[in-house]
């Protein structure tokens, strides 16, 4: 599952930071959460309207700031270098507005369908009739399961898991017993399976052999940052306000869970994890709230993605197979789905450096108030 390893050279990081300066123009128009989108089409790439359609679908805005602040630009970016004229829209976690969207791409004349779905019923919903019109599909970050999609672009989901898992304990360090809270994503985001999966292969035979206690583990519907940080005030209150590590399965829901934590004095005491190297989650970081999260380079992501649409959009599924050359199983629909699966990485105090020099987030973004000393210390500048 290493073999992106070798794309991570000078030509790679150049173009992440070609991009990390588009990011910066959108972040610096719609604050921190980078949430507004509106991302002009840097120089030098195809002009609007020029190549061919292809229709991109991304499911929310409010469960990550990835989407609107990493997928949606890079996807732009990534597209127009390879031709191709993207129409990329946001379903904002509504079902009904990803089927409409989905609708209208289709009837507009896409030739290729890239969809990051809320549900894999939704998903495959919208992929069914896609590929009835003869429009190739591909799956983006998220797989749906039991679907007919030709083709699965992600990182290796399960290793973010157990590189969550590896952090937590890292984390907590010697203290036998400790005792865990996990807060898991959305359950019908095959993504959040596949963490809790990764998760437990490093935890459970902790848990088994009493190094590590589980007090609770709750999934989190649709990913709500809001209500992942309800439900854990819930679980640690249960717990008589005892908590020793939180699992928690991306920044957003991290942040709600750092919120509870101050409010009973315990922020900076409990190691918590997170996911999407998103500015929020590398200030917590930075200041101590938040033990780790995972980098997926998203732009490797949507570069990958977007070679795959321009091979379908010309019909070249030889093309296409000598870039999805790795499989992932889909255990409902019974069939091995070509993939690119690429490659996570664990960011903790000590490596945070890595996420803003590959252009993704500038120290601007994180450097600010009681974070100066820090990033003065840690190189970032
Ligand atoms: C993605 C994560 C993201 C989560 C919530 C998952 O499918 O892989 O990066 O944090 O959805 O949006």
């Amino acid at each position: 599952m290493r073999l992106r390893e070798a794309g991570r050279g000078p030509r790679m990081r150049r173009a992440a930071t070609a991009v990390g300066l588009g990011l910066l123009l959108t972040l610096s128009a719609c604050g921190q959460n980078a949430a507004g989108g509106g991302q002009e089409a840097p120089e030098g790439d195809a002009p609007e309207g020029g190549g061919v359609k292809v229709g991109v679908i991304l499911p929310e805005t409010d469960t990550s700031a990835r989407w609107e602040g990493f997928d949606k630009p890079m996807l732009e970016q990534a597209m127009r270098a390879e031709g191709l004229d993207p129409d990329i829209q946001n379903a904002q976690g509504d079902e009904q507005k990803f089927s409409t969207l989905a609708d209208g791409m289709i009837s507009s004349g896409v030739q290729v369908l890239v969809i990051a779905s809320i549900s894999s019923d939704g998903g495959n919903t919208v992929a069914e009739k896609a590929k009835a019109q003869g429009i190739p599909v591909i799956d983006y970050d998220r797989l749906n399961l039991g679907g007919v999609s030709d083709y699965y672009v992600s990182f290796d989901n399960e290793r973010v898991g157990a590189i969550q898992g590896e952090g937590l304990v890292q984390g907590i360090g010697d203290k036998p017993g400790a005792q865990v809270i996990e807060i898991e994503g959305a359950p019908t985001d095959n993504n959040a399976t596949l963490f809790y999966n990764g998760q437990q292969t490093v935890l459970k035979p902790m848990y088994d052999a009493g190094d590590l206690s589980l007090v609770a583990s709750q999934a989190i519907d649709q990913w709500d940052n809001q209500v992942a940080g309800t439900t854990f005030e819930q679980l640690l209150t249960g717990n008589g306000g005892r908590v020793d590590g939180v699992v928690v399965a991306n920044d957003g829901m991290a942040g709600s869970v750092i919120t509870v934590l101050a409010k009973y004095g315990l922020n900076g005491q409990v190691p918590v994890t997170g996911q999407d190297a998103t500015a929020d989650g590398l200030s917590a970081i930075l200041r101590g709230d938040q033990y780790m999260t995972v980098f997926k380079p998203i732009q490797e992501e949507a570069e990958a993605a977007a070679k795959l649409a321009a091979a379908l959009a010309q019909g070249d599924t030889a093309a296409a197979d000598a870039i999805a050359t790795q499989t992932v199983n889909d255990p409902e629909a019974g069939r091995d789905v070509k993939s690119v699966l690429l490659d996570p990485q664990l960011i903790t105090r000590d490596n945070v450096k890595t996420v803003t020099d590959a252009g993704y987030i500038t120290p601007d973004e994180i450097c600010g108030g009681d974070n100066a000393a820090a990033c003065s210390e840690l190189g970032i500048q």
